[in-house]
C-alpha cells in the first residue's frame, strides 16, 4: 500500500508568467534586480546543492548540528503529529527531526520541484515505513491549502531561505504562516546570524568558484525560458556585505556596455560598463530582530537554539 499521495497546486502557466513579469520589472528599473527564486532549475538546485559542501558555506553544516543536537528537544516541546515542511528541497536535514518524532503521522513536504518532492518522499517513508507523505508542489510565498491533518502542526522553514525575502516580503509571509497555525501549533524558523564580514563573505564567494556559477545560472535560465541571448562571461559574480540592512546582496556585474535581447518580450536591455544587477539578498539576523519580525505577525518567539559556535539559530514559535 503506498503512504505518498502528492497534490500539484502549481500550473506551469502561472510560473511562466511570473518569470515573465519578474524579468520586465526587474530589468527596466534601476538598479536592476532579479528575484532569487529563478536560480532553481534543475541545474541550479545541483549547483546549490554543490554549495552545501564547500568549505566556505558554513550555514547548512550549522543547521544540520542544530538539529542533531536538539531533535528530541524540538519534537518535546512541539508535540507535533504533523510536520509541514516549506520548501523541503531533499528534505535532507529533516530526517533528523523525524527520526525523532515518534508520535508523527503526517509528513507535509511543500516545494515548487516535483522530482524533489518525489524522491524526498521515496527516501523517507524507506526509513519510516508507518508515516504517511502527502506532498504538496506548490510555491510556498502563495497562500497554502494543508491538506486535513492532525494536531499539533510543526512548520519547518528551515536553512536560512527567509533571509532572502526582502522585509516586507518576510512580513507578509510570517503573517501567512501565522494564519496557518492553530492554537497549540508552532513554527521551527532557520536564520543564519550577523557574524564577521569575511566569514559573510567567503561563503557567498567561495574560491571554486560554485556560487559564481549558481549566480550566473539565473542568466542561462532566462536564455532558455525566455529566449533571451545573456552571454553569462560577460558579467562577474558580486558579493558585497550591507552592513545597514545586515544582509549579504548578490550581484552581477558587467564586465563592459552590452546590450541583451530578450525576445519573449520584446524587450532589449542596455546594460552599462560595470552596472550591477542585483540578483539575490541573504539577510543575517540577530535574537531580537527574529523575535521583533515574529511578534509583528503576531507569533511569540519560545525557544532559540544556535550551534556551538553560534553562527546560525533555530528558533521555535508559537501564535501569540
Ligand atoms: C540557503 C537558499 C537561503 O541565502 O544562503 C547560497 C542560497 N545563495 N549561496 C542563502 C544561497 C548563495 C541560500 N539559501
Amino acid at each position: 500500500m503506498s503512504r505518498f499521495l502528492l497534490t500539484r497546486t502549481l500550473d506551469e502557466h502561472a510560473a511562466e508568467t511570473a518569470l515573465r513579469d519578474d524579468v520586465l520589472h526587474g530589468l527596466t528599473t534601476t538598479p536592476k534586480t532579479l528575484p532569487p527564486k529563478w536560480f532553481y532549475d534543475g541545474r541550479g538546485s545541483e549547483l546549490f546543492e554543490e554549495i552545501t559542501r564547500l568549505p566556505e558555506y558554513y550555514p547548512t553544516r550549522a543547521e544540520r548540528e542544530i538539529l542533531v543536537a536538539r531533535a528530541a528537544e524540538i519534537a518535546a516541546a512541539s508535540g507535533a503529529r504533523t510536520l509541514v515542511e516549506l520548501g523541503s528541497g531533499s528534505s535532507d536535514k529533516t530526517r533528523h527531526l523525524i527520526a525523532a518524532m515518534p508520535a508523527l503521522d503526517l509528513y507535509v513536504p511543500v516545494d515548487v520541484s516535483e522530482s524533489a518532492l518525489a524522491g524526498a518522499a521515496r527516501t523517507l517513508q524507506a526509513e519510516h515505513p508507518s508515516l504517511r507523505v502527502h506532498a504538496l508542489l506548490a510555491d510556498f510565498t502563495k497562500a497554502l491549502e494543508l491538506p486535513d491533518s492532525p494536531g499539533p502542526r510543526l512548520v519547518l522553514f528551515l536553512g536560512g531561505t527567509i533571509g532572502n525575502l526582502l522585509p516586507a516580503e518576510r512580513a507578509a509571509f510570517l503573517r501567512a504562516v501565522r494564519a496557518m497555525l492553530s492554537p497549540g501549533d508552532a513554527l521551527l524558523l532557520g536564520t543564519d546570524l550577523v557574524k564577521d564580514e569575511g566569514t559573510l563573505v567567503a561563503a557567498y564567494d567561495d574560491a571554486a568558484g560554485v556560487t559564481a556559477e549558481f549566480n550566473k545560472n539565473v542568466l542561462a535560465v532566462i536564455n532558455r525560458e525566455l529566449d533571451a541571448d545573456f552571454h553569462p562571461d560577460d558579467f562577474a559574480h558580486v558579493a558585497v556585505w550591507d552592513a545597514e540592512q545586515e544582509w549579504i546582496e548578490m550581484r552581477l556585474r558587467a564586465r563592459s556596455e552590452l546590450s541583451v535581447k530578450i525576445r519573449a518580450l520584446d524587450l532589449v536591455v542596455p546594460f552599462e560598463a560595470g552596472e550591477e544587477m542585483r540578483t539575490e539578498v541573504s539577510a543575517k539576523f540577530r535574537q531580537e530582530r527574529v523575535a521583533a519580525e515574529l511578534a509583528a505577525a503576531g507569533l511569540e518567539l519560545s525557544r532559540w537554539w544556535t550551534d556551538a559556535a553560534g553562527r546560525f539559530a533555530l528558533s521555535l514559535a508559537t501564535a501569540a
